[in-house]
């Protein structure tokens, strides 16, 4: 293929490197004669394992060419990979300053091209970017239109410097986020080769799935950081732990808990979250990452209850009071301080959970809600049928088979349904659904 990279930085020069190592016709672009001129001369413009010898090797066969000039790169290429810095603003945000120009040459360089061109946006760009400003800037510039004359594509790069043409050749997966079908055959042509699944997506969930994937990593990190000074003042090994909580890869290091969905509750993690932090406030361990976990989880929580008060109604059923489904364990259920809000702000509530009857709740279950929440068991129904008569708006906090059947069966155009689950097949149901975060 005829490529042209926009930006030669780390992720531009491995990328024009290992193209032309494959064959394709590369031309490279930026604003610095310096890069320009090392690549002129096999030289590598940044330091990076191999790329001495690779670079050497691809100019001298000819497929690497250098240029400042916009238009020249685009009419002699198909499609471009645009890789400038989207470095951080002194406020934080996203400087965009360097790919906002960029779009504009772009654009006014696309006026005599007769072609369709791809366009492949491959810095990180904070989400909606590329459609809401990038695409739109090149539409105005070049008064051509994305999707017909030219096609604007989201490919999150995954390199890491100091390994990164290991990395191109064995990414962790391809993503392409693209609205139309020849931008994403054109990428699998040219991507497709690599020992990795090749996914697409929404231009914006790509664009997302970039941060994500940053954040979960410094998320790990921190979390590992963590444990080891909280061992530390135990004088426990934290290699030794952390070693064997990775190796438990069906709850641990695996999609287990990866799922948005309600907040976390239960007889477990908030009991033992708060003894960690008890046990670090003893040591004088800061552990400011878990301490956040508690705050987080609470966000989570008025924000389903801003959900259901911003339906309107105060006829308000709902479906599952303890902590997860195929329990009637309602220690720190979240659902029942869902409840307990909703009633506090003087919504009519009834409740229903398969596994929540009072008559049948025994020990430390009953005492639970005779002595915590008698106000809460007098709300509770023993069909879904009751609930769903007098109810406008309807809390799904959990889902059986059963249940998906008697909403299927029950559900009207009058209700609303807010979804803490993840309804699989929400557009079968009558009501209308609104997803906690979805
Ligand atoms: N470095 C990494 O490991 C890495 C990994 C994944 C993603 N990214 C993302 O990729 C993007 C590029 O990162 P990088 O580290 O290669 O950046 P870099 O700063 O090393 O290189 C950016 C290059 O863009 C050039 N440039 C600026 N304006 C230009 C213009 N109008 N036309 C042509 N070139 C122009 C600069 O001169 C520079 O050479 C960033 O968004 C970064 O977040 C970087």
């Amino acid at each position: 293929m005829n490529i042209s990279i926009f930006g030669l930085g780390y992720v531009g020069a491995v990328s024009l490197a290992c193209l032309a190592r494959d064959g394709h016709k590369v031309i490279g672009v930026d604003i610095d004669q310096a890069k320009l001129d090392l690549i002129r001369s096999g030289k590598t413009p940044v330091v990076e394992e191999g790329m001495v010898e690779l670079m050497q090797q691809v100019v001298a066969s000819g497929l690497v060419s250098v240029t400042d000039d916009v238009k020249e790169a685009l009419s002699n290429s198909d499609i471009s990979l645009i890789c400038v810095g989207t470095p951080s603003a002194p406020n934080g945000s996203q400087d965009q300053s360097a790919m906002l120009k960029l779009a504009q040459q772009a654009g006014a360089a696309m006026r005599g091209k007769s072609s369709p061109h791809i366009f492949v946006f491959r810095s990180t760009l904070v989400p909606g970017t590329v459609e809401d400003l990038l695409s739109p800037i090149i539409e105005n510039s070049s008064g051509k239109r994305e999707g017909v004359d030219f096609f604007c594509c989201f490919q999150p790069e995954f390199l890491r410097e100091g390994s990164s043409i290991k990395d191109y050749d064995r990414p962790p997966f391809t993503i392409v986020g693209c609205n139309h079908s020849y931008p994403e055959e054109q990428l699998r042509d040219l991507f497709g080769h690599l020992p990795c699944e090749f996914y697409t997506s929404s231009v914006r969930a790509a664009e997302m799935v970039k941060y994500c994937c940053n954040n979960f990593h410094a998320l790990k990190i921190t979390f590992a950081n963590e444990i080891g000074r909280l061992c530390e003042s135990f004088d426990i090994d934290p290699f030794q732990v952390m070693d064997l909580v990775c190796r438990d890869t069906q709850l641990n290091i695996s999609r287990a808990y990866l799922r948005p969905g309600y907040a976390f509750g239960g007889s477990c993690l908030p009991k033992d979250l708060r003894a960690t932090l008890y046990l670090a406030k003893q040591r004088d361990v800061e552990l400011p990452m878990h301490v956040g976990l508690m705050a987080s989880n609470k966000v989570h929580l008025d924000h389903a209850i801003q959900k259901v008060l911003a339906t309107g109604s105060r006829k308000v059923g709902m479906v599952g009071l303890s902590f997860k489904t195929g329990t009637d364990d309602l220690r720190e259920s979240p659902l029942v301080t869902l409840a307990e809000q909703l009633v506090g702000k003087g919504v009519q509530l009834l409740i229903y959970d398969p596994e929540v009857h009072l008559s049948r709740l025994l020990g430390a279950n009953r005492r639970f809600i005779e002595q915590q929440l008698p106000h809460i068991g007098e709300l509770i129904r023993e069909s879904i049928e009751e609930v769903l008569d007098d109810s406008e708006v309807l809390v799904i906090g959990m889902l059986t088979s059963d249940i998906t059947a008697k909403l299927e069966m029950l559900v009207t155009e009058k209700h609303c349904l807010i979804d803490l689950v993840g309804i699989p097949d929400r557009d079968s149901l009558r009501g209308r659904v609104e997803g906690l975060c979805w």
